[in-house]
């Protein structure tokens, strides 16, 4: 159900909204547009202002600057002077630190919110126990909520953020008390339910893992900054600053200089040539966005480690490109080899290694870096 151009609403929209906290800004002029239907997710490294956003669209803080919109409502102006109450905002909530109410069973800890809005019973009944049934907890509704099991608690705590069929969902860590297991089974239950209700999810995680896997549109935060927004594999293969690129997934990086192109190559492909023990040897590798690289310039070049090549030491490659290294330590994991390849000096790459072929520690082999998965970047 990701939103597609022209067809999609806007639901939720953060328009240059910045949060101090004394002189320092945990939210920093964030803007944002989330579409319906879509799970949108904050990433980013602890204190980088995450919760404070989610706080700021739940009505639990109020902006220093910038509006907030929910479908077309502004529900809070830092220069209009608007502020409109967490509880007129229709949205659903489950943070980190949910609580169960111990001395109410199942049913019970799902219905009191609406009970409490002076719901007729049968209504009650209705929509309780629908929600129980879509997150599979209808056999346990008559059991006290404190004897279910952790995975069950979260799902709980969904429940009462989703009988209110709220505009938005918003999902501050919620996986956090899990064990890893359980963690990806929950991931993959969210993302169904999503689906199968077409609610539009605000979902916070500093766990890379998480976010690429659930969705739709990732928006990366670094100190109270939104630096980058796009679908997970646009940030992953084409991140646009050297934060986004290490934030998310593995990169290993090789130092140089910005030299000749070798022939059959042409711009928008860089040459480097690198330094220390592998000087002499030049790669190639697309310049990174908007960035200036100017010959002799020193340089990074990154690649992802499941985009490197493996070739054994015989035949040789040509040289560019290709660099030979040595199997320094290699464990079998079943599926593949986990590898640590000397290139030599103080160039080490971690990697896996397909199966297909049998390898040792002390092997000798090439690695290649295809040019097209290899970016450059000012150091
Ligand atoms: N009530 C507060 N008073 C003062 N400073 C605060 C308050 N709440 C948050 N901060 C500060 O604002 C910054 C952003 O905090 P926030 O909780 O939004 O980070 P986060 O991205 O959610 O981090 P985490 O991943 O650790 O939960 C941090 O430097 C934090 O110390
Ligand atoms: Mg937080």
């Amino acid at each position: 159900m990701g939103a597609e151009p022209g067809t999609s609403e806007t639901v939720l929209a953060l328009d240059g909204v910045s949060k101090l906290f004394g002189q320092a800004a945990a939210v920093d002029g964030v803007s944002l547009a989330i579409r319906r239907g879509e799970v949108f997710t904050l990433l980013g490294p602890s204190g980088c202002g995450k919760t404070t956003t989610l706080r700021l669209v739940a009505g639990l803080e109020r902006p220093d600057r910038g509006e907030i919109t929910l479908r077309d409502r502004v529900v809070a102006s830092a220069s209009r002077r608007i502020f409109i109450a967490p509880n007129q905002r229709n949205l659903g909530m489950v943070f980190q630190s949910y609580a169960v109410w111990p001395h109410m069973t199942v049913f019970e800890n799902v219905a009191y919110p609406l009970e409490l809005r002076g719901m007729k019973r049968a209504q009650i009944r209705d929509k309780v126990t629908r929600v129980l049934e879509l997150v599979g907890l209808a056999e346990t509704e008559a059991r006290a909520g404190t004897l279910l099991s952790g995975g069950q608690m979260q799902r709980l705590a969904l429940c009462r953020a989703l009988v209110y069929e709220p505009d938005l969902l918003l999902l501050d860590e919620p996986f956090s008390n899990l064990d890893a297991k359980l963690r990806e089974q929950m991931r993959v239950e969210v993302k169904l339910l999503q689906r199968r209700l077409g609610i539009t999810v605000l979902f916070v995680t500093h766990d890379q893992v998480e976010a690429l896997s659930l969705s739709d549109r990732i928006a990366v935060m670094h100190r109270g900054r939104v630096e980058q927004v796009g679908p997970p594999r646009c940030l992953y293969e084409e991140p646009a600053s050297a934060f986004v690129r290490d934030f998310l997934g593995q990169t290993v990086i090789l130092h140089g200089r910005v030299g000749r192109l070798p022939s059959g190559h042409a711009p928008p492909v860089v040459a480097v040539e690198l330094n220390g023990a592998l000087a002499g040897r030049t790669l190639a590798g697309r310049a990174a966005p908007s960035v200036a690289l100017p010959h002799g310039g020193a340089a990074h070049l990154a690649i992802r480690p499941e985009d490197i090549e493996v070739a054994p030491h015989d035949p040789p490659r040509p040289e560019t490109n290709w660099l030979p290294g040595v199997i320094e330590s290699l464990s079998f994991v079943g599926d593949r080899y986990e590898a640590r390849v000397a290139l030599g000096g103080e160039y080490h790459v971690a990697l896996f290694i397909p199966r297909g072929r049998e390898w040792r520690e002390g092997e000798r082999l090439q690695l290649g870096f295809p040019p097209e998965r290899m970016s450059v970047w000012p150091a």
